[in-house]
């Protein structure tokens, strides 16, 4: 059989099926459109903490479309700091992520945050997301209902003080969530993506290296601004991250271009596109 004869015979078979069914046409181009429709709506699944509890779906507000800075399109990760503010490595920190330019967002204890209000309103000032770690990193599973709440309010009631606002997300320690904790924290909770384990390797290159092997546009990447090997890693991370073609970015500012609504009570992940 030539080529020719191969065309003819498939042109052939179609014709015969358009003939026989001429429907067909009309069901594969309403199977694409559902597709199609489903794709744009792009509903972003977030599973809560608890590993026992189901997965739920966080409802998004789709009537904004994010017009800060020229970011839609690109990929972006949210740097976030835990358990500071430390006098000894915070304002390091805090020079370099405005020599590079660099929003953060700290997830604050407040029992730090206390003890340093005037860094917690320098970050403020610089444009970083100042949120709740809980008061004391207590690990809020382990503790009376009574005992949570306690520990949310007296935090709150300490960035109240410094900043004259409560924070909008709070990360409860070693992101351990149950009914206690989604009842009594007031705010979305905030997980992360991309564990860079600093606190454990205690070097700037492992840091960079696990972020670069686990980053993804929309992830949340959590170190801790206590450790000065941290701290050290920030430079090197953001050139690195920036030659990758990321853009950094707060979690208010993540949120908002990717159209999620955090919910109090629900956990986030990460916010990918
Ligand atoms: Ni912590």
């Amino acid at each position: 059989m030539s080529t020719s004869d191969k065309t003819f015979s498939k042109r052939n078979f179609l014709s015969r099926i358009n003939a026989r069914w001429p429907w067909l046409k009309l069901v594969a181009v309403i199977i694409i459109g559902i597709m199609s429709i489903l794709d744009l709506l792009d509903i972003t699944i977030s599973r809560t903490g608890d590993p026992l509890s189901t997965i739920r779906i966080a409802p998004m507000s789709k009537h904004v479309r994010a017009t800060t800075r020229d970011l839609n399109g690109k990929k972006l990760v949210a740097l976030t700091f835990d358990d500071g503010p430390s006098p000894e490595t915070t304002p390091r920190l805090l020079d370099i992520l405005q020599e590079k330019d660099v929003p953060a967002t700290f997830f604050m204890l407040g029992v730090m945050a206390r003890n340093n209000p005037d860094i917690v309103k320098r970050a403020s000032k610089e444009g970083h997301e100042i949120a709740s770690h809980t008061m004391y990193h207590q690990n809020l599973i382990k503790i009376s209902a009574s005992a949570v709440q306690s520990d949310i309010e007296e935090s709150r009631a300490v960035f109240n003080n410094i900043l004259g606002k409560t924070p909008s997300f709070t990360r409860p320690p070693y992101g351990n969530i149950n009914d206690s904790v989604r009842k009594f924290v007031k705010t979305p909770m905030i997980l992360w993506s991309v564990d860079t384990l600093d606190w454990k390797s205690r070097d700037p290159n492992s840091i960079i290296a696990v972020t670069l092997d686990e980053v993804h546009d929309g992830a949340i990447i959590l170190m801790h601004d206590i450790y000065s090997t941290s701290v050290d890693a920030v430079p090197g991370l953001i050139d690195t991250l920036r030659f990758n073609g990321y853009e950094f970015v707060s979690l208010p500012e993540l949120v908002k271009i990717r159209q999620v609504n955090p919910l109090p009570g629900y956990a986030y992940y990460n916010f990918k596109p």
